[in-house]
């Protein structure tokens, strides 16, 4: 077990970072690779554990898999589908892996896969992913945690989401492009994440329409190729680098990062007296005066991404004022809160509300990555924070951000990796 250890800086973090490839994007990807025998050939892979174990996932299922982590592109080839289903091995090492679902229904008409548990940050269910299939004629069986989906012929179906999951809505997807006749998605998710897979599937020869707004139409074609796609950069990452940037009162350049993805977070970040110019050489952050409390509520997609909740949490616990969080897409993801109290962040829960006091300054401590955004909510913290921080559990963290400790000691920052 590794842990970080990072030190408050003086002064704030300057210099260029590299975006990564979206982790959120790859991995529907991924699971789409299942829906031809032809090679597909995927660039700008993040190297980060999920990837991996996706590709265990796509390995175990009979497909062949290779990960170049240097050139970071994943080539999978699925000629046959040995056995449509993923064991509690290769699928339960994470949520990502039942978008495999989707993709099996639509290749062989069957799908077996462990029922996603609830993880630290809520109860996550599946129903919407399951309704849809269902009305696309799918049966589905659930036993000793497993989740057996039939359909002997996949058909189209007019599919309302109670809520814009992007899970749901990439499943649905990956099982109504090789379905027969037209799937009409209401109230889906419109992330970018949904457009870049929408973008590979249509490379594909699939037929979509309307990704990026809340009905999405796929009229079913009978068979799909092999491609070649380039994942579009994560937008979650370029918003914790930007808001590293602003905890530290620093002048950063985040280059493959697109702003047209980052809105919400522009915004919010102008609002707290934080710049972003957007350049020929990439989305320039920079923050001269003190920071303003702000009140923001997390919504799907263009609303304030859940993903960068935590990270706002540890900028406002330092902006002078009161600065309120709700928090509308998760039940349950406050967990760093306590944490930034140990390093003396003043913020009081209330059901699915954050009421943060800025303080002063908060001091190093001995805190615990509780998930992927919790855990970089606390480096960003860290690194605004007097002395010395020991983050436990990164693997947390690594799950989701490629060298994040190598990006940030290139802008400066005092940040070691150390046995626990
Ligand atoms: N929900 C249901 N039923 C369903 C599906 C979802 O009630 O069948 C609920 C969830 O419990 C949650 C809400 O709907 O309260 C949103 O869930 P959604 O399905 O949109 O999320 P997801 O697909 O499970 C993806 C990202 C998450 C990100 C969310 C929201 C991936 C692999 N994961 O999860 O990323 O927070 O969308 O944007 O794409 C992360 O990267 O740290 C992360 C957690």
């Amino acid at each position: 077990m590794e842990k970080f250890v990072v030190t408050g800086m003086e002064n704030g973090l300057r210099g260029r970072v590299q975006i990564s490839g979206s982790k959120n994007a790859v991995l529907p990807i991924l699971a789409a690779c299942l829906l031809t025998q032809d090679i597909c050939e995927i660039r700008n892979v993040p190297p980060l554990l999920d990837v991996e174990h996706m590709a265990e996932l796509l390995c175990a299922m009979g497909a062949k898999v290779d990960f170049d982590k240097e050139k970071e592109i994943v080539t999978v080839q699925a000629e046959e589908i040995a056995q449509a289903e993923g064991n509690y091995e290769a699928a339960g090492k994470m949520r990502a892996s039942f978008l495999a679902a989707g993709a099996l229904l639509g290749r062989c008409g069957q799908a077996r896969l462990p029922l996603p548990g609830g993880c630290q940050i809520g109860s996550r269910p599946v129903d919407l992913h399951l309704k849809g299939f269902q009305i696309m004629g799918a049966k589905n069986r659930q036993e000793h945690g497993m989740v057996e989906l039939t359909a002997k012929n996949l058909k189209g179906g007019e599919i309302y989401l109670d809520f814009p999951s992007v899970g749901a809505t990439e499943n649905i997807m990956l099982a109504a492009v090789l379905a027969k006749g037209k799937t009409v998605i209401q109230n889906a998710a419109a992330e970018p994440e949904i457009s870049d897979l929408a973008d590979f599937l249509r490379k594909m020869g699939a037929e979509i329409e309307g990704d990026g707004t809340d009905t999405i139409t796929i009229t079913g074609v009978r068979e799909l190729h092999g491609a070649v796609h380039t994942v579009i950069p994560d937008r979650i990452e370029a918003g914790t680098f930007m808001t590293a940037a602003a905890i530290t009162g620093g002048d950063i350049l985040l280059e493959h990062a697109k702003e047209e993805h980052l809105k919400p977070v522009i915004a919010k970040l102008a609002e707290c007296n934080v710049k972003t110019e957007n350049t020929e050489d990439g989305l320039r952050v920079y923050r001269k005066g003190k920071l303003h409390p702000i009140q923001l509520k997390t919504m799907p997609y263009p609303g304030f991404p859940t993903d960068m909740q935590a990270q706002f949490m540890s900028l406002m616990a330092v902006a002078k004022g009161t600065s309120v969080i709700t928090e509308t897409v998760f039940e349950n993801r406050f967990m760093h809160a306590g944490e930034l109290q140990r390093m003396g962040a003043d913020i009081k829960i209330d059901s699915r509300s954050a009421v943060i006091e800025g303080v002063e300054g908060l001091t190093g401590a001995k805190v615990r990555a509780t998930d992927l955004r919790a855990g970089a909510a606390l480096i960003l913290s860290a690194l605004a924070a007097k002395g010395d921080t020991e983050i436990s559990d990164i693997y947390h963290i690594e799950r989701g951000y490629h060298q994040i400790d190598e990006k940030l000691r290139q802008l400066g920052a005092e940040i070691r990796r150390e046995e626990e």
